[in-house]
């Protein structure tokens, strides 16, 4: 009886506990609620919400045009929001003039003034400090622009593509260092670039913008082993893409039947999708042998391959059907690979690490199985039912 009371009073706390987490958002140093814009009568932002946290670098990528500069305008109050709010420490600052709202901008390129000792020695230009700012080369002016915001103490600090202008070599450097500085003045910021491979090493956290509409908000590893969409798995990096119908205990993808992860339980029997697998999680094998960690796909010969410096990158064309389309029809299978083209077949782009390709050679023309480490499985909004009446049909 005893015990059976005071586990009632034990549930009790924990309900009361938990809706106070979830009144008071930990440390939040900067959020944008609901925000929509227009310019003349084009949508260019559509209800999109995010926060930042305290000390937290949260990356905004997506393509030219998907609206991160109006974005970043809004929260420095450059710009004003059709509908939603922006709220700094707690502060809605929505109708704040932007000098009054402690935010830090550094554009693309900067004109700059009088340099502070301190700073110049946190971003390393102490030995610059007497030069132009033409003197200075991209790089540098770069980090006395950072360090003339930070002079200001700002609450919140926003990079509009700074590296936009540099070479690669300059700009891996510049990003690291920049990260590193992050980490030391502990100011929440939020970075737009366009660049993956920036995003992912300069994100505590990725928000992806597609078309002035937030897609996808994760860390680093969540969008890019575990995208949403399927323009998040193509924006960020090479994806393939195949289309599948779920069945009980797997995926058919053709005359393939792929073992259903955990992830395919959120699916119902007969509903069409999308199975995305990213180039380095293929494994290929010559003799239908594949490792214990990953699951058949189906048999591919391989079309193609080169050399890419630390990897090797295959085309394998996958053999799914038994049969072809009728002639006037399109075929079974959609692949995207993030290039310009949209291919139409059922090729799909394998990688190797530089050991895995020395040790086991392959050769154009050889035979493998086909096997996959991991992939995401997508709802197919687009698919129209006569293609999946297709797909199921090759299967009786
Ligand atoms: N002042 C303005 N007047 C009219 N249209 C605008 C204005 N500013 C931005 N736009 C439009 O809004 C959309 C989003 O622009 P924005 O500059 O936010 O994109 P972006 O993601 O920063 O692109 P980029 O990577 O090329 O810098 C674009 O279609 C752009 O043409
Ligand atoms: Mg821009």
């Amino acid at each position: 009886m005893i015990a059976k009371m005071s586990r009632a009073s034990d549930d009790q706390h924990d309900s009361s506990s938990a809706a106070l987490v979830h009144e008071t958002p930990p440390n939040i140093a900067a959020s944008v609620k609901g925000i929509s814009k227009s310019f003349k009568k084009t949508r260019v932002l559509e209800d999109v919400s995010f926060d930042v946290a305290e000390g937290e670098s949260l990356v905004l990528l997506g393509p030219s045009g998907s609206g991160k500069t109006t974005v970043l305008r809004i929260i420095a109050g450059l710009e004003q929001p059709y509908t939603g709010r922006v709220i700094l420490h707690g502060k809605d600052v929505t109708d704040l003039p932007a000098r009054e709202r402690g935010v830090g901008v550094i554009f693309q390129s900067y004109a700059l003034f009088p340099r502070i000792n301190k700073l110049l020695k946190l971003v390393q230009l102490e030995e610059h400090r007497k030069k132009y700012p033409w003197q200075l080369s991209g790089g540098q002016q770069q980090r006395v622009a950072i360090a003339r915001t930070l002079a200001y103490k700002p609450q919140v600090l926003l990079f509009d593509e700074p590296f936009g202008a540099l070479d690669a070599q300059t700009r891996v450097h510049l990003r690291r260092e920049i990260r590193a500085l992050l980490r030391q003045v502990k100011v929440p910021s939020v970075f737009i670039t366009h660049d993956q491979e920036e995003a992912l090493e300069l994100g505590d956290r990725i928000a992806v913008l597609n078309n002035g509409h937030l897609e996808q908000i994760g860390t680093p590893d969540e969008v890019y082993n575990h995208p949403q969409t399927e323009f998040v798995a193509t924006f960020l990096g090479a994806a393939n893409l195949l289309l599948g119908v779920v069945t009980l205990g797997s995926i058919e993808i053709g005359t393939a039947r792929v073992p259903a992860t955990e992830e395919t339980r959120k699916f119902r029997g007969g509903q069409s999708v999308k199975v995305v697998f990213r180039p380095e999680d293929v494994t290929l094998s010559k003799d239908a042998k594949l490792p214990g960690n990953c699951r058949r796909l189906a048999n591919g010969i391989i079309e193609e391959i080169n050399f890419v410096g630390a990897y090797e990158r295959l085309n394998i064309r996958l053999d799914l059907t038994q049969r072809q389309p009728a002639q006037d029809q399109p075929p079974l299978y959609e692949v995207t690979i993030n290039t310009p083209e949209r291919m139409t077949g059922i090729p799909i782009i394998a990688t190797r690490p530089k050991p895995e390709a020395s040790a086991s050679k392959f050769n154009v023309g050889d035979r493998v199985a086909v096997g996959l480490t991991a992939f995401s499985v997508l709802p197919n909004y687009t698919l129209v039912g006569g293609r999946v009446n297709r797909a199921l049909e090759i299967n009786r």
